[in-house]
């Protein structure tokens, strides 16, 4: 049986293979337990203590639950979280491929988008979870949210695309992060890959882990978070020239002294 190691305190990860094994830090919770599909916090606590400092901005367009928005609260971030069907009041209504925000003006994005049709987020009909991982539409529309975070971030600033490859035993396997990692690359500098160990429940079904045995398929062990950063390509400024103290004569000579 698999079992979970003791939850450690939260630090940041210093290597790419990261594992925490529970949903939440602390005493609290961070988004809500019940919501399906939520985000680990510490993955978002990482990103931010990492790549942003007290007061900056940390936008997540794809809000859920609103984990990020209490992670950055936590940490003395700013947060805007989006979402096509908001959880909870401080949560924005928008598309994350058209959002409410001047480009250039975030200092960190972050999401967990659908990674597939599998879980019913909501009955809009712009939902990108309506699209099967199996559907070049879903790439698209994934390949324009990455886009759209490109266009809000700051020249040097950070963005994280957590994101698990997907499965159906008819079907077969579906590389959903190597696909959009192919976006990640476009648009931004990739800065690195992290392997997140999942420690998800059903994993440890002994039913599930029989049928993956039997079927010989794998249950998903780990989700990826890519980490990317919008170039800066601002010029940098020329220092100013020193001004010339050489004395000279009335026709502009150099004067020896
Ligand atoms: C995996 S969940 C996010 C979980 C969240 N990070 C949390 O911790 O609760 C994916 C979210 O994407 C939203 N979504 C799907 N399509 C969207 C779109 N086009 N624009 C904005 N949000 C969208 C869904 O409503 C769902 O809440």
């Amino acid at each position: 049986m698999h079992q979970r190691p003791n939850k450690p305190q939260l630090r940041v990860q210093p290597t790419t293979l990261w594992e925490y094994p529970s949903q939440h830090y602390g005493p609290g919770q961070q988004g809500d337990q019940k919501y399906v599909g939520a985000t680990p916090s510490y993955v978002i606590w990482n990103m931010i203590e990492r790549y942003t400092k007290p007061g900056e901005l940390v936008v997540d367009p794809f809000c859920g639950s609103g984990t990020t928005l209490d992670v950055a609260t936590d940490t003395g971030r700013k947060g805007r979280g989006f979402d096509l069907s908001p959880y909870r009041a401080d949560i924005e209504k928008a598309d994350a491929r058209k959002l409410p925000l001047e480009t250039g003006s975030v200092d960190l994005v972050f999401m967990d988008p659908p990674y597939g049709d599998h879980i019913d987020y909501s009955d809009d009909p712009s939902c990108i979870g309506k699209l099967s991982a199996y559907d070049p539409k879903y790439f698209q529309a994934m390949h324009r949210a990455i886009s759209e975070a490109a266009r809000i971030l700051k020249p040097g600033g950070h963005f994280g695309l957590y994101v698990c490859d997907y499965f159906e035993k008819k079907v077969g396997f579906a590389p959903v992060g190597f696909q959009l990692f192919m976006s990640v690359a476009e648009k931004l500098k990739v800065v690195d890959i992290v392997s997140v160990v999942r420690h998800n429940k059903s994993l440890e079904l002994g039913n599930h882990r029989k049928a993956a045995e039997e079927g010989n398929f794998f249950l998903r062990g780990f989700n990826y978070l890519f980490i990317a950063q919008k170039p800066d390509n601002r010029p940098v400024p020329k220092p100013e020239p020193k001004p010339d103290l050489r004395a000279r004569d009335r026709h502009g000579r150099l004067v020896k002294r």
